[in-house]
């Protein structure tokens, strides 16, 4: 049992894999740039930022300098009744990128409960001003996460079945992809009434939905329903901040700005675990008062762990350079480039960009299933050509670290290509 794979099986049950049946893990070793080296001497393409956190490449130099030299200052603090440099500066720093709107940082760990957090203050909100709502609305097909609340305003699917009766009603909005967009907002008329406290949106791209994309436009005239009725707007950009739609946030796309915002992922730049909030300082007043019932009660024992804000603040002096700029938009035209080739293939379908995401369809017979074989197929094909890829069912889609070099994206694009020749 010397085997590290074999000896994974024997001790660790993995994120949505079906243990019986998956084939053991590929043991990795190390990371660098877009790159990841297996055990074995093999390399692997990372073009999907390893679940779509990594932004600047792997084991970045400047992150690592930055998350050791504060493991030796302070690696953790309880934050109630303390704070420290790195959440202060991380708070200040993000403040000044999101929408003017946003007032106010909570820290927690992850994409969940960044977006449980941002229920429980909208939930509250309400509750705070004595006008209780228990309304949400979500786009179907939505996905914000695996906890229950996080379940709860994302789609119903196989995913979520077995919880289904734990979970709490939510009216679902089809998403207004193009050539829907009035019958859309027709719907949004009916549903959205004053008693409905937060819609919750993955604003231009649903990620785990099958990077399903949308116009600002359409948006913005929901966003604009909704707060017609006092709604309280959520944005998940656990997916889309950062840069990934070619804007540091899919939010700034939109006129109507969001009253909350879930941040994750890409915060660290992919280095470590984090999860952050904002809202308007509207959200915050109604919390504020001599009676303590009014407390917004929740936290985590690793709340605004220094680390991962230094973490943070090291990928957010990357982000900033005028050379990731410079990457983003680099990707984001050789992506346009290659889409307009795949738009000569008949097996393709359904092409879609939104800056460094690119994503399309391949022409499968049970187009609608997850569980489709030409995903195993085609994953299984580009593995094997150490592209790390991970199709969404007949989803396939890039979205590779700003590092990544032409070079890199142009061995991908080669393979895919390979790919619909041989399927
Ligand atoms: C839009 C969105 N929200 C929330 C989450 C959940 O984040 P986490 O996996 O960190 O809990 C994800 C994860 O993929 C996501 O894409």
């Amino acid at each position: 049992m010397n085997n590290l794979a074999e000896r994974d099986r024997a001790v660790i049950w993995h994120p949505f894999t079906q243990m019986q049946t998956a084939p053991l893990p590929v043991p990795i070793v190390r990371g660098e740039g877009s790159v990841l080296y297996g055990a074995d001497g093999r390399e692997f393409l990372d073009i999907i930022s390893s679940w779509w956190v990594n932004l600047h490449g792997h084991a970045h130099p400047h992150i690592a300098r930055r998350v050791s030299e504060q493991l030796t200052t302070l690696e953790h603090v309880i934050f109630a009744g303390f704070t420290h440099q790195p959440a202060v500066e991380l708070a200040e720093r993000l403040l000044a990128i999101l929408p003017p709107n946003q007032a106010k940082v909570f820290y927690s760990d992850n994409g969940s409960t960044a977006v449980e957090v941002a229920l429980k203050m909208a939930f509250q909100y309400w509750h705070n001003i004595g006008q209780p709502r228990r309304k949400v609305v979500a786009f179907e097909n939505a996905y914000h996460g695996d906890t229950f609340g996080a379940m709860a305003v994302g789609g119903r699917s196989a995913f979520t079945a077995p919880f289904a009766p734990f979970l709490f009603d939510v009216d679902y909005l089809p998403v207004p992809i193009a050539g829907q967009e009035e019958s859309v907002l027709k719907q949004a008329e009916a549903l959205f009434t004053d008693e409905v406290a937060a819609f919750i949106v993955e604003p231009l791209v649903q990620g785990a939905g099958g990077m399903v994309m949308y116009e600002p436009g359409p948006l913005d005239a929901l966003f604009k329903l909704a707060r017609q009725q006092g709604t309280l707007l959520i944005a998940d950009e656990v997916m889309t901040g950062f840069g990934r739609t070619g804007q540091l946030f899919a939010s700034h796309y939109l006129t109507e700005k969001p009253d909350l915002m879930c941040l994750s992922k890409g915060l660290t730049g992919g280095t470590m675990a984090l999860g952050v909030t904002t809202c308007t300082q509207a959200i915050y007043d109604e919390f504020l008062s001599s009676d303590k019932l009014r407390t917004l009660f929740h936290g985590h024992s690793f709340t605004a762990n220094p680390v991962a804000c230094a973490a943070s603040l090291a990928s957010m002096d990357l982000l900033l350079l005028d050379e990731t700029r410079a990457a983003i938009q680099r990707i984001g035209q050789k992506h346009s480039t290659f889409a307009r080739q795949l738009a000569t293939h008949s097996t393709v379908e359904n092409i879609r960009q939104r800056g460094t995401l690119l994503a399309f369809d391949l022409k499968a017979d049970d187009q609608t299933s997850y569980f489709n074989t030409i995903r195993d197929v085609a994953n299984d094909f580009l593995i094997s050509r150490n592209v790390l890829m991970r199709p969404l069912g007949n989803v396939l889609y890039l979205m590779p670290p700003y590092c990544t070099t032409d070079e890199q994206l142009d061995y991908t694009y080669q393979q895919i290509i390979d790919l619909l020749q041989m399927i």
